[in-house]
């Protein structure tokens, strides 16, 4: 698995960022649940989150779990043979970023007061004020998220929707953990341009370990 030390600029770093940092507010010693670990955010996840001093708990499959303990995961669920909700109790936070049935079953992993942040929809009416959408959108929106939402308050937890927005300051500090070799973008594949496509329906097919670039050069 290639590091490339100046793949640094990125939109999964972002995204890590803005979900564990500016919205879960999340502290040494918290308890994070991070879905697909071995992904594009998860990968820049689990670093971020280990970094701070958290305790991380991440699921993928089988032959991805030396990578993500070589990443800095604590407790790795191989989601294939093990059902997280079973195993992971008192979460502070959990990171989603995959289907509905594991959106609601994410909520049995937090303890009160815990924050449940999804990346994969769906989103919610706040996310929709945040983007200035008019009170039509707003309303869909919240009806979109509304199972969820009063899901999460039944069990004193919260719910909300991330959308990851570019953010200049937010880039430098990631840049400086990545100059510090603090977190190691993992790049699985490097597409030439004239092969975008493959490399669009290779992001698609779900499997990709980490970021997938496609050069310029
Ligand atoms: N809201 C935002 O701003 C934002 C930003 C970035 C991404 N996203 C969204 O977030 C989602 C994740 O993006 P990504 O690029 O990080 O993902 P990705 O790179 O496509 O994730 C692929 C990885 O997910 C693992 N995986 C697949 N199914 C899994 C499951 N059921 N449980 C655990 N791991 C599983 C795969 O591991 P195995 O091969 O081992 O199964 C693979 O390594 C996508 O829906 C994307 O559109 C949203």
């Amino acid at each position: 698995m290639p590091w490339r030390s100046n793949q640094k600029h990125s939109p999964f770093g972002l995204t890590a960022w803005q979900a564990l940092i500016e919205r879960a507010h999340l502290k040494k010693g918290q308890k994070v649940l991070i879905h697909a670990g071995s992904g594009g955010v998860g990968t820049f996840a689990i670093q971020l989150a280990k970094h701070i001093g958290a305790t991380v708990a991440t699921t993928t499959s089988a032959g991805n779990v030396d990578l993500v303990r070589n990443l800095g995961a604590d407790i790795v669920i191989d989601y294939k043979n093990e059902d997280f909700a079973h195993v992971l109790r008192d979460y502070d936070v959990v990171l989603h970023s995959l289907d509905k049935v594991t959106l609601e079953k994410s909520l049995r992993v937090l303890k009160p007061g815990g924050q449940l942040i999804s990346i994969s929809g769906p989103p919610d009416a706040a996310f929709a004020r945040s983007i200035g959408a008019s009170w039509l959108v707003r309303t869909i929106m919240g009806f979109l998220s509304y199972r969820i939402t009063a899901k999460a308050k039944r069990r004193q937890a919260k719910y909300s929707f991330l959308f990851m927005r570019a953010n200049g300051d937010q880039l430098t500090e990631i840049s400086s953990l990545v100059d510090d070799g603090i977190i190691r973008p993992v790049v699985d594949r490097v597409f030439p341009f004239a092969s975008t496509k493959e490399a669009m329906a290779y992001v698609e097919a779900g499997r990709a370990k980490g970021k997938v670039v496609v050069s310029l050069r």
